[in-house]
């Protein structure tokens, strides 16, 4: 069993420099069409943002997240979350779907996840969402490789994320026994809010945590000299070069 990420969730610094990771989960909720009365698990909910769009259609959600903190945030929206690790689902066949957002690239053992997606489905239930795809940060994940190999570390052994392609995921979800309706990659580059430094600092704790303390800031500013010239347009923004992957399938037995 796999043990969850390093990375520190703070509800406050999400909403502050990660407000477009929810922003831009509209497509996926579009997907899941959700509707009044059906019951829907949202895993890996974060602070609820979305959740909350998925209660308003009338659906009955129980939202699920790793970080303490994310989950203490989706509750103050007076949402039903509790903190649960996605590899170790403990429901059995209680909803009508399964809804996903940014959450499952975090999540090492996909086995674990889609066996507990598939136990927490009705029969014929569905499962929709959306996870970082083949060659989603890619320039980052090369700096970040880059800057740690200075150091003597191997990134590939630290990286927290799966960023899988259509046709590998299809094939997870279909060993898993899912039917898969559709399952595409979707290239998205995404104005960030706040400077590179800040996204490093929200998602890439795993990376620096691996150096001592006093070599991190000076680590985290060599990989934002390395990306400058690739992610930042001629404005100063920076822009993540973000790769999705969408899919919806559903439970068979
Ligand atoms: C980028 S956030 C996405 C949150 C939300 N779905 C959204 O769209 O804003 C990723 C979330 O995945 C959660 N997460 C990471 N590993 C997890 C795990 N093993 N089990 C459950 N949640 C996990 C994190 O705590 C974090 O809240």
């Amino acid at each position: 069993m796999a043990e969850i990420a390093k990375q520190h969730w703070s509800a406050k610094r999400y909403a502050r420099t990660a407000h477009f990771v929810p922003a831009l989960g509209a497509p996926v909720l579009e997907l899941l069409a959700p509707r009044p009365g059906e019951r829907i698990l949202d895993l890996g909910c974060g602070d609820g943002v979305l959740t909350e769009k998925i209660v308003a259609a009338g659906a009955t959600v129980v939202a699920v997240d790793a970080g303490t903190d994310m989950v203490a945030a989706a509750r103050a929206r007076d949402l039903d979350a509790r903190v649960m690790d996605g590899q170790k689902l403990t429901f059995e066949a209680e909803f009508d779907a399964v809804f996903s957002n940014a959450a499952l690239h975090w999540m090492r053992d996909q086995e674990a996840v889609l066996a507990g997606v598939h136990r927490a489905l009705k029969p014929a239930g569905r499962f929709v969402a959306e996870m970082g795809g083949h060659n989603n940060t890619a320039a980052i994940l090369v700096a970040l490789t880059a800057v740690l190999g200075r150091r003597g570390l191997d990134a590939r052994r630290i990286n927290p994320w799966y960023f899988p392609s259509a046709d590998a995921y299809r094939r997870k979800l279909e060993e898993a026994r899912f039917a898969v309706e559709e399952i595409a990659i979707v290239p998205r580059p995404t104005i960030l809010p706040t400077c590179i430094e800040a996204w490093l600092d929200t998602f890439a704790e795993d990376f620096f945590g691996a150096l001592p303390p006093p070599e991190r800031r000076s680590a985290r500013a060599e990989v934002a000299e390395l990306l400058r010239p690739i992610l930042m347009d001629e404005t100063g923004t920076w822009i993540a070069d973000y790769v999705r992957l969408r899919f919806h399938a559903t439970r068979t037995d």
